[in-house]
């Protein structure tokens, strides 16, 4: 029988400070990072979030599927109107064949800096793998700003640029004593010697993948996006921003006198221009060793932490994300669609646009950022787009003609300008598909400002990434390449800088899909699109009426 879990969360500010800086935080409950929910695999989860701030809000739950109940998936405008000020709304789903670590943040404006959380799905049967587990935490890493988090969103909306990074890398909210005044702002966590445990790793920082490591230990990877994996030893782990990652750590060192390990996170990038390099620790701390008082160690940012990578360690991060594939056991086996209906084809890019006249710029070569996919800059509409779809409106305010194909030809073996695509095309045009449509979607990141990956987040779905390179997809010959056996499963795709990736999913979810870039800085400049799966004509191929207290515009 079917238990129903209830949770009660209150969208309130909360004053909270850090490196010296004190200021009115966006929070669950007050807690920063916001309370966990765990719960069990079949259970039903009902979330009242209560808005006590006066400020237009939505939360989404990350990977969780929502078969048929879109309505409480959350990206605003997508799914629902915003809640507002003094408003309430349930969000109301059953966690189906699902199990594992997600998250949850909100999912409007630039909110998810301080509202995030995890979500941890307790399996109904034992773990696939025999080490016994002494205990499972969440290691969840965040970003801070001193400054106000809407100032930053506008300078980077108005000026086409703003401040391109935090002023900290956060573990559980804390970022640690390489930063001002964080001595005591540093996660610390306690082990028993010889005891293996689940670290639940989370990365809701807005917009950088991470490398994470401890020192001394390696980490054997089980699960990613809530999805078993083969098992595989590392000594570092790469997280991009919406991906999750569980690992098993076995206390088997011996620690000197301070009695701690450091865990260390900082970004992955492909250049080192112009972003930030600072580094986030935390303390794995031995129990049966007498601790003296933990000072700050002085370590410069960039230092070589033990285990951590280099920045631009790209070799590290591709041989990472090789190793990843699914477990593919009789008991979780691997569904990729062996035979596609369908393969679009979706640039994705940074782009430049030529600053308006009386403005400044802030953007590279004193232009302004924008982004796209297949040249398709997407603008949010005022009113719910499922909303909209559910009552059969015929609108303005969206259309159903993605293109498949990219509009332009980019020469990705050449250099182009950087102005090549400045017919890019700003609006709300979703791409249509049959329930049930076993879909390729292959994302080609362009030669234009290639500076990161881009991690692509597809919503009420996992896919699987059957084929990843750098350089072209070649429609020719890539496929006959692709891991149609193991592929990992996911929710997020880091696609390679200047280079592409190939993702396979069923599309057996009716409703209205957000899919975009998990960096917030390039969503917000339009770096994302829809996805619209139609009802099917079976029984239970069709998205459940929406709920009473949905949320109006
Ligand atoms: Cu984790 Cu659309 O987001
Ligand atoms: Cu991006």
């Amino acid at each position: 029988s079917q238990i129903t879990r209830s949770f009660q969360f209150n969208l309130e500010w909360t004053e909270v400070s850090r490196l010296c800086h004190r200021k009115p935080l966006l929070t669950v409950n007050g807690k920063y990072p916001g309370p966990t929910i765990a719960v069990h695999e079949g259970d039903n989860v009902v979330v009242k979030v209560t808005n006590l701030a006066a400020r237009n809000t939505t939360i989404h739950w990350h990977g969780i599927r929502q078969l048929r109940t879109g309505w409480a998936d959350g990206p605003a405008y997508i799914t629902q109107c915003p809640i507002t000020g003094g408003q309430s709304y349930s969000y109301n789903f059953t966690v189906i064949g699902q199990r594992g670590t997600l998250w949850w943040h909100a999912h409007h404006a630039w909110q998810r800096a301080s509202v995030y959380g995890a979500f941890i799905i307790y399996p109904r049967m034992p773990y696939p793998f025999s080490l016994p587990i002494q205990a499972d935490f969440p290691i969840i890493f965040g970003e801070w700003w001193n400054g106000d988090i809407d100032a930053v969103e506008n300078e980077m909306m108005m000026y086409g640029s703003g401040p391109n990074s935090s002023d900290a890398y956060t573990i559980n909210g804390l970022p640690g004593p390489l930063y001002p005044c964080s001595n005591k702002d540093t996660f610390v966590q306690t082990v028993d010697r010889g005891k293996t445990y689940m670290l639940r790793i989370i990365n809701a920082a807005l917009n950088d993948e991470l490398f994470f490591a401890v020192a001394n230990h390696t980490l054997t990877v089980v699960e990613i996006d809530a999805v078993y994996t083969k098992p595989f030893t590392t000594t570092a782990i790469m997280i991009a921003p919406g991906q999750t990652t569980n690992v098993l750590l076995t206390a088997n060192q011996v620690p000197d006198s301070t009695g701690v390990f450091v865990m260390s996170a900082r970004p992955y990038l492909t250049s080192l221009f112009p972003f930030d390099n600072s580094t986030t620790i935390a303390f794995l701390k031995y129990r049966d060793t007498t601790t003296k008082q933990i000072t700050n160690p002085i370590i410069p940012n960039n230092f070589p932490l033990h285990n951590l990578p280099k920045m631009e360690d790209t070799a590290f991060a591709t041989q990472f994300s090789n190793n990843l594939r699914s477990l593919a056991s009789a008991v979780y086996p691997c569904n990729v669609p062996k035979i596609i209906d369908k393969r679009a084809i979706i640039t994705i890019s940074l782009n430049l646009q030529d600053c308006p006249a009386n403005q400044t710029c802030k953007g590279y070569l004193g232009k302004k950022f924008y982004a796209s996919m297949n040249n398709q800059s997407f603008v949010r509409p005022l009113m719910s787009i499922l909303q909209c779809h559910y009552q059969n409106l015929s609108t303005t305010v969206y259309y159903n003609n993605f293109p498949e194909k990219p509009p332009h030809t980019f020469n990705y073996t050449g250099v182009d300008p950087l102005t090549v695509n400045l017919n890019t095309e700003f609006g709300t045009r979703l791409l249509e598909v049959n329930y049930g449509t076993n879909l390729e979607i292959v994302l080609q990141d362009t030669n234009l400002l290639n500076f990161e990956n881009h991690p692509i987040h597809v919503h009420g779905h996992n896919f699987f990434i059957v084929g990843k390179g750098f350089g072209n997809f070649d429609a020719a010959n890539h496929p006959a390449f692709y891991n149609l056996v193991d592929p990992p499963e996911r929710n997020t795709v880091a696609v390679p800088s200047g280079g592409w990736a190939a993702i396979r999913l069923k599309a057996d979810n009716p409703g209205v899909w957000f899919i975009h870039c998990h960096l917030e800085e390039h969503t917000s400049w339009g770096l994302a699109m829809g996805m619209i799966v139609k009802s099917g004509s079976g029984p239970n191929q069709c998205i459940l009426p929406p709920p009473q207290d949905l949320p109006s515009c």
